[in-house]
């Protein structure tokens, strides 16, 4: 995701913002970009890339000034340009702004200000440079602002929906900055020197330990030895100095042992992402505009293929389950690497998604290739903006996910799950699906995020479950329905971050062979929520229980009897069938990282992976 340094002291504050940027760099960005302000004059230079990039930029320039902001931008809305890089501006390039975060709303504020042209400041000449929803808060700020710059970013963001972490600088106001929070974190430090802002603490250890965390809703006026923090009701709120005793690596995880861990405890915030703003109350729908299709060509689309590779294979397979119920579509899955050497039977009505965190799987590039070779609709469901299949398709869906840094793929598959389920549900109000379950669709996705914070808290019981099996080499993960791809899913992050041997079987299926592998020495998990399958798996289970087989159960919240059936119960809150696997996964990414760390793996980096595979 995006990070952000300012500073505002006695010292000079370049140099400061350059290595703010470069420790905010595991972030993940694909821009950057700097403002100063120097006896009332603010100078920015942005750049495409790294940070030498910007470096190279700057480095024949006299940039002086001891008040700044500085940027790295991990693209949301709009693609990869200089253009799109912040800090944004306005006023005639006296105000600055840098931002992290998703403006729900801007859109409509970006047309009122247009349409509204003539309330501005007469030096607002309202000219969008760029397509991110920054600069529409930077012309927001500007409409507002009436000399006192707090209460113009205050009352700007009165009207604004979203997430934001901000800082924002003005050239009349040499040594004030005015930060603010809503979803997205902004740390505040302070030395002998002055005080510093970032996005978390890491750039700002090496300079001071004493920080200060804002919260959602405050703004802080900072200047060179002042913080006043207020709500967004301009009202003072107190704060109080804390020590933080991380250091700087602990501080890029913001304090999580390994990014795997921090990226599963993210999913909460990062699903609300994924849907904000893409769903419809009222008409119990969502509203996807990216996949560039009028109405009326949806409903001409007689079948879809999901193309991926993976973990994106596992989410693909919940897209499948999804279309067919909420759309009544026909829909398969193709694991990229095959579909592109097979001879697929494709039509102008076959939607063909590749799903991708990266955007750069080869074969996943590949197989898009071929299906539009082919003549497929062609449509991406992807994290990277900017990436090779976001460009290569003729439309698509941002997952939101931010960076994700694990090789082992965790936030971006739910987040993939997230938006698969809100296409299947936007095909289904299309055709057949009614207004009734729709809603109850809806209403089911917007409770997912607190069953995940739920689930989360199981991390430390599922810690000991891990260390009692951590001395097996072998382990069947089962389930059906809607949780065999989560099944699918857990057996492959246990085998590629703690390299124990596993397998994944639809429940029924045991019988017709796999059974013989197990035994003492081969453990199953069992995926056995209450649904429509429930009685079937539960007899499954009982199968494997005869046979004298060590269990560890995931069931729904109430389920006492799993007790009878299994040596470990994990017990998850209960939700709607087809979302299942939106919170049923997330027990199983704890089970694998903490058998990982126990076994003493590379959790982040493990053998032999590479987290994007750009080559065949
Ligand atoms: C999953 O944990 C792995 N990192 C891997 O299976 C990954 O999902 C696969 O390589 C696809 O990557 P992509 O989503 O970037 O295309």
């Amino acid at each position: 995701m995006c990070g952000i340094i300012a500073y505002t002291g006695i010292g000079p504050a370049l140099p400061i913002l350059i290595r703010g940027l470069r420790r905010l760099e595991y972030r993940g960005y694909d821009s950057a970009g700097v403002a100063l302000l120097d006896n009332g004059l603010l100078t920015r230079i942005r750049a495409v890339g790294k940070i030498d990039v910007l470096s190279e930029k700057i480095k024949d320039q006299e940039l002086l000034g001891t008040t700044g902001i500085a940027h790295t931008r991990w693209a949301t809305h709009g693609g990869v340009t200089e253009e799109n890089a912040h800090p944004h501006t306005a006023l005639g390039g006296k105000l600055m702004i840098v931002h992290n975060g998703i403006i729900e709303n801007y859109r409509e504020l970006k047309e009122s200000l247009l349409s509204d042209v003539q309330s501005l400041p007469p030096e607002e000449p309202v000219d969008f440079k760029s397509q991110t929803d920054t600069e529409v808060l930077a012309h927001l700020i500007a409409k507002h602002y009436q000399g006192d710059l707090r209460r113009a970013v205050e009352t700007a963001l009165s009207h604004v929906r979203g997430t934001y972490g901000l800082v924002v600088m003005h050239a009349d106001h040499p040594d004030i900055l005015v930060a603010a929070r809503m979803g997205s974190p902004l740390v505040i430090g302070m030395d002998s020197t002055g005080h510093y802002i970032a996005s978390d603490a890491t750039p700002i250890l090496a300079y001071t330990n004493k920080v200060m965390f804002l919260d959602d809703g405050e703004v802080a006026e900072v200047t060179s030895t002042s913080v006043k923090t207020y709500n967004l009701h301009d009202e003072y709120v107190e704060k109080h100095l804390e020590h933080i005793d991380w250091d700087e690596k602990q501080a890029e995880r913001q304090g999580f042992s390994h990014f795997m861990l921090k990226e599963i405890f993210d999913q909460p915030t990062v699903f609300q992402d994924a849907i904000r703003g893409r769903y419809n109350i009222a008409e119990g729908t969502a509203q996807l505009g990216g996949i560039n299709l009028t109405d009326n060509q949806m409903r001409e689309i007689n079948r879809v293929i999901f193309i991926a590779c993976g973990t994106a294979s596992h989410a693909a397979m919940i897209g499948k389950y999804a279309f067919e119920r909420l759309a009544g579509i026909p829909a398969e899955v193709e694991v990229a690497s095959e579909f592109r050497y097979r001879d697929p039977v494709i039509d102008t009505h076959t939607l063909v998604f590749a799903i991708s965190q990266s955007g750069e799987t080869a074969d996943t590039i590949a197989a898009v290739r071929e299906a539009k070779r082919r003549g497929a609709v062609v449509r991406g469901i992807v994290n990277a903006v900017g990436s090779t299949i976001a460009r290569e398709t003729d439309g698509g869906t941002y997952i939101h996910a931010g960076p994700e840094l694990a090789v082992a793929s965790t936030k971006a598959y739910t987040n993939m799950v997230a938006v698969l389920l809100l296409y299947a549900l936007q095909f289904g109000r299309l055709r057949r699906l009614s207004l009734a379950t729709g809603t109850r669709v809806v209403d089911a996705l917007r409770e997912v995020a607190e069953k995940m914070k739920q689930t989360l808290q199981l991390s430390e019981e599922i810690k000991k479950i891990a260390q009692k099996y951590s001395g097996y080499r072998d382990m069947m993960f089962l389930g059906r329905g809607i949780n065999f791809p989560v099944a699918l899913e857990g057996s492959l992050k246990l085998k590629e971050t703690s390299y124990i041997h596993s397998e994944a079987y639809p429940g029924g299926e045991m019988k017709h062979g796999a059974l013989a592998l197990l035994s003492p020495d081969f453990p199953v998990f069992g995926i056995m929520t209450k649904n429509q399958l429930y009685e079937k798996m539960r007899s499954n289970i009982e199968e494997v229980r005869a046979r004298g087989v060590n269990v560890i159960l995931l069931a729904t919240e109430g389920d006492s009897s799993a007790q009878e059936l299994a040596d470990d119960v994990i017990y998850v809150p209960e939700t709607m069938e087809l979302l299942e696997p939106l919170i049923n996964t997330i027990p199983l990414q704890l089970f694998a990282y903490h058998m990982a760390v126990i076994l003493g793996r590379d959790v982040d980096r493990p053998r032999n992976l590479a987290k994007s595979v750009t080559v065949e």
